[in-house]
């Protein structure tokens, strides 16, 4: 197990995250949360450049390079300055209060201005750049949080041949609470440009995926994203703890004398620890509610103590502002009513904690209060753990933190039924010390051996695992000099012209795709040409193509090759003459059966296949059927000639000759009388032409994504064109 994770030593990452584990301000602090805690832990272990924001506006040429110089020779990290526009609405507004919220299910907390979303780009664009104007090619990049959503698929559109991780520390909200953001399929989309995209829990992989599949229309397997052809996987991370600097921080004798100090303030007494960023997801209220229900019942309220931290976050957002006015006038009237003259029980501190004070208040705390209301992982819970190597506290946690998943010897309660809490808490000072000591140490086990190097090494393992095709475009010069030369020099050459999506656009309706005015004049000259044999090639039915195209004297080639129709004799033909069609029979029952079953499915009937469709049925369970369908079929037919394809919305079946390749090579193999073919198509069954490996064929993609073509042209239109003008000068 462990050698899975031992990895080539210093392998170069280039880590992304909002912040630098080091904020510059008045003075330079360590800077606060999740990220940065984790992440230091592993620091030693990679040569690793953090890209991050230092924290705050530094103005002026020289002050930028200063700190620059010296955030890169003392932390290794590369400051992305940002104005005071930037800060605003990216950070304060479109991360702060329109994401935050929405990814910790909290709608009613949305604000949202449009110039926010502009600065979001801006900034998610510089740190794109910053990125690639360091990287080389093979690099790790690896992208941070809710604010750098749209990095990985800037990343991506660069082509440059790098591994893209993104990692989320967020929950991922429910589709339905997904769905109310503005920019909701940006986001998706932006982050489906990384190459694998972690979380702490699957539950956030199931909302992620569901909101992908529902907003985008996207193809998933359970672990995969298929966009646009190209492969997103997904992946359950969950972060740990930096269990190391506390264990080597408990060994020092600052901290010894920091304990003594606390055992000193606090002898006789309970300690209820309590820390977290002043936020409303962490449900402050709601636990000083069920401190001030426990303080009711209790009698003795000399010998207990909350020691209540809370650490200064997002103070320019108004929410923060208004919950930390409520929460100090809350504390201030719960001492007042609870205090004696020998304790004042809840300690309030709202400021950040040096390291060796956490570490002695969490080892000395009997118990730890972690309940929040929906936290993506928390690593406070699992700190406190780290610091009980004796066994000798007890942890609540909230059921709603993604800890919960994996610390379950704790007590876990739900933050919102108060009366719970404080029964938990009253449970908690109560159990026996065994038991104390057996739930701790379970949980100490698993907090130490999942820590913040294993969560690291096994994102960075994974990623390092994916084989990253190379995403730079093929050729995109000027296709029309480079055919006009070649069909200059040829004697006779084959044209192979899809229909769909390469002579004519792509329509709603299938059934309006007819040919427009310039596409019957090309077919009106193509015809005319001795020097060039035309061959229409579709996954069209040989009817359709009747309909529209009949009257040409053109080869056209039905059902992605399986029949003909000569231009001579208009007569049909199949390219292969004896296909076994036994199959469709007791396929076409078993697709019905789905009809009936999946509102909104129907089925399509050819000569060669049949396909069931489910874009007009509920993604997520259209995507469930096909996938069964799809298992089913590949047990069934694994002896027939079929070929069975999951594609866009769609299960297919059909016989194992009906392939663009075969019938280009039926026409045009190399004893055929053609020293130039051309081949055109924009989907995947024109991939099956461009992989014929013929050094006389001129391939070319009409569209995005991934091709083994030659050369990429961006529409019909422009593809239209360029014969049109071939063709012209051909005279
Ligand atoms: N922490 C801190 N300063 C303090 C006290 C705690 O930076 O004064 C750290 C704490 O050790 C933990 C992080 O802040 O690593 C909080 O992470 P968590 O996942 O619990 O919540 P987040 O702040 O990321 O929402
Ligand atoms: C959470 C977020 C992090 C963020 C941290 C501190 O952990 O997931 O992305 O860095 O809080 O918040 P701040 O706004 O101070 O950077």
């Amino acid at each position: 197990m462990f050698l899975k994770y031992i990895l080539i030593e210093m392998e170069r990452i280039i880590n992304a995250a909002n912040r630098l584990p080091i904020t510059i301000g008045d003075k330079i602090t360590v800077s606060s949360g999740g990220i940065v805690s984790a992440l230091e832990g592993v620091r030693q272990d990679y040569e690793m450049i953090w890209l991050g924001w230092p924290g705050d506006v530094i103005e002026g040429r020289k002050n930028q390079q200063h700190i620059k110089n010296l955030l890169f020779e003392k932390h290794g990290c590369q400051p992305v300055f940002l104005s005071n526009q930037e800060i605003e609405g990216y950070y304060h507004g479109f991360s702060n209060s329109t994401l935050w919220p929405i990814m910790h299910y909290r709608p009613y907390f949305i604000n949202y201005q449009s110039q926010w979303w502009e600065q979001y780009k801006i900034v998610n664009r510089k740190f794109a750049h910053a990125i690639l104007k360091i990287a080389k090619k093979g690099d790790l990049v690896w992208v941070h949080d809710y604010q750098l959503m749209l990095v990985p698929e800037m990343l991506k559109q660069s082509g440059m041949n790098l591994k893209i991780g993104f990692f989320l520390h967020t929950p991922f909200p429910s589709y339905e609470v997904f769905r109310c953001h503005p920019q909701r399929k940006e986001l998706l989309t932006g982050m489906l440009g990384a190459d694998l995209v972690g979380f702490h829990t699957f539950g956030y992989v199931r909302h992620f995926r569901s909101s992908a599949i529902r907003l985008l229309g996207v193809e998933c397997d359970t672990m995969v994203v298929n966009n646009e052809g190209r492969k997103c996987r997904l992946g359950v991370f969950p972060i740990g703890a930096d269990v190391q600097s506390f264990s080597t921080e408990m060994k020092t004798e600052r901290f010894e004398k920091k304990l003594n100090e606390f055992r000193n303030i606090f002898k006789g007494k309970k300690i209820v620890l309590s820390v977290e960023r002043l936020d409303y997801s962490k449900g402050i209220m709601q636990k000083l509610k069920a401190i001030d229900g426990f303080l009711e019942k209790r009698k003795n309220k000399n010998n207990i103590v909350f020691i209540f931290i809370n650490i200064p976050s997002r103070e320019q957002v108004p929410e923060y502002h208004q919950l930390r006015q409520e929460i100090e006038s809350f504390v201030g009237r719960l001492n007042g009513k609870h205090a004696t003259v020998k304790n004042t029980p809840i300690h309030f501190i709202y400021q950040s904690l040096e390291f060796t004070e956490l570490c002695a208040l969490y080892n000395i705390a009997d118990i730890a209060m972690v309940t929040p209301l929906i936290d993506g992982m928390n690593l406070v819970a699992k700190e406190y753990v780290a610091c009980k190597p004796d066994y000798d506290g007890v942890l609540l946690l909230s059921e709603f933190a993604g800890a919960a998943n994996e610390l379950f010897q704790a007590f876990i309660v739900n933050p919102y039924d108060v009366e719970s809490m404080v029964q938990a808490l009253e449970l908690a000072l109560e159990i026996p010390a065994d038991d104390v000591k057996r739930r701790m140490n379970g949980l100490y086990e698993r907090v130490v051996q999942f820590d913040a190097k294993y969560w690291a090494k096994s994102f960075i393992n994974e990623l390092n695992k994916i084989e990253v095709i190379s995403s730079i475009a093929p050729k995109k010069i000027n296709v029309y000099n480079e055919l006009f030369r070649k069909i200059k020099k040829s004697r006779k050459a084959a044209f192979f012209l899809d229909y769909d999506g390469t002579l004519c656009g792509i329509q709603d309706d299938p059934d309006k795709a007819a040919p427009d005015k310039n596409l019957k004049y090309l077919l009106e000259q193509l015809e005319k040409k001795k020097s060039i044999d035309t061959y229409l090639i579709s996954g069209r039915t040989e009817k359709d193509l009747e309909k529209w195209l009949g009257k040409y004297h053109i080869t056209l080639i039905a059902e992605h090759g399986f029949s003909y129709r000569s231009p001579e004799t208009h007569r049909w033909s199949r390219i292969v003459r004896h296909a076994d069609l036994s199959w469709k029979n007791p396929v076409k029952e078993i697709l019905q059966q789905h009809v009936g079953t999946t509102q909104g499915s129907f089925v399509e009937e050819k000569v060669s296949s049949l396909t069931w469709h489910y874009r007009k049925a509920d993604p997520e369970f259209g995507l469930i059927n096909a996938q069964q369908l799809m298992s089913l079929f590949m047990e069934m037919l694994s002896n027939m000639p079929v070929e069975v394809h999951h594609g866009k919305k769609i299960v297919e079946v059909k016989s194992m000759h009906a392939n663009k390749g075969s019938a280009l090579m039926k026409f045009a193999d190399g004893k055929s009388k053609y020293d130039f073919v051309l081949c055109a198509g924009d989907d995947q069954t024109d991939e099956n032409m461009f992989k014929v490996n013929d050094e006389r064929l001129f391939k070319i993609k009409v569209g995005q994504g991934p091709t083994e073509a030659q050369y990429t042209i961006d529409s019909p239109k422009e593809f239209l064109n360029i014969l049109l003008k071939v063709i012209a000068r051909m005279k």
